[in-house]
């Protein structure tokens, strides 16, 4: 199997590009954003507070998680009940990030993605993949913008879906986002040493993915 990492900071584009150039590349895409944000809503249902990781903790044994893929999309069950959108909500966004600093969390996802990689040709993206759940991946690619440029697009892109939100509101919620995932005690966001640094502060969504592409073809070989 080849497995292709790629990490980076939130808004950074991975997932749009990691999953055009998997489609090229006829890989699965998987995205472990998506388990994260899934255990978040679990404890929103709940109303519990996602920064008490007694209270997360608890929710674990009643959870279970399974990925789906249909004509190539990712959709995640939760407990039977297919949660893809309710994830996509903006306060899961947060409430992913809070319960990802869990240690007991991080652990109950672990192995659900080293099978998924062990099973399948993929390019998974993620924020540890390079450096905790694939270290031995054919390729690892670490990608960033800054984070001025990752606030803009998603500016741009709540405008064209009709939910336009404040530059200002949007760069510091990035930055909050950035942090949090940068300096927790367990798998924090970082590049694995290896990693192939990608800026795609300067390039086109066609750039980055041609470029995944062409490492990916160059790691298979
Ligand atoms: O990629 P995303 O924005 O959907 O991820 C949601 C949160 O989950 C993000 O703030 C960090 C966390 N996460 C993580 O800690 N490890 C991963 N492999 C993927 C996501």
């Amino acid at each position: 199997m080849i497995n292709i990492a790629i990490d980076g900071p939130a808004g950074a584009g991975k997932s749009t590009a990691a999953k055009l150039a998997a489609k090229e590349l006829g890989f699965i895409y998987i995205d472990t954003g998506a388990l994260y944000r899934s255990i978040g809503v679990a404890a929103l249902r709940k109303g519990y507070d996602t920064t008490d990781a007694e209270k997360v903790n608890s929710l674990l044994p009643e959870i279970s998680l399974s990925l789906k893929f249909v004509d190539g999309e990712q959709r995640v069950i939760l407990n039977g009940e297919d949660v893809s959108r309710e994830i996509r909500l903006p306060e899961a966004s947060m409430a992913a990030s809070n319960v990802s600093a869990i240690p007991e969390v991080r652990a109950f996802l672990l192995d659900m993605q080293k099978k998924l990689a062990r099973e399948n040709n993929c390019l998974m993206d993620g924020r540890d993949i390079g450096t905790v759940i694939l270290p031995d991946a054919e390729l690892k690619i670490f990608l960033t913008a800054s984070a001025e440029i990752r606030a803009d697009r998603r500016y741009k892109e709540l405008i064209e879906k009709g939910t336009p939100k404040d530059y200002g509101e949007l760069l510091s919620e990035i930055k909050q986002r950035d942090y949090n995932d940068s300096h927790r005690a367990v798998a924090p966001l970082k590049p694995a040493e290896d990693a192939y640094m990608l800026d795609s502060s300067d390039m086109t969504l066609e750039e980055v993915v041609a470029k995944i592409v062409s490492l990916a073809k160059e790691a298979e070989k």
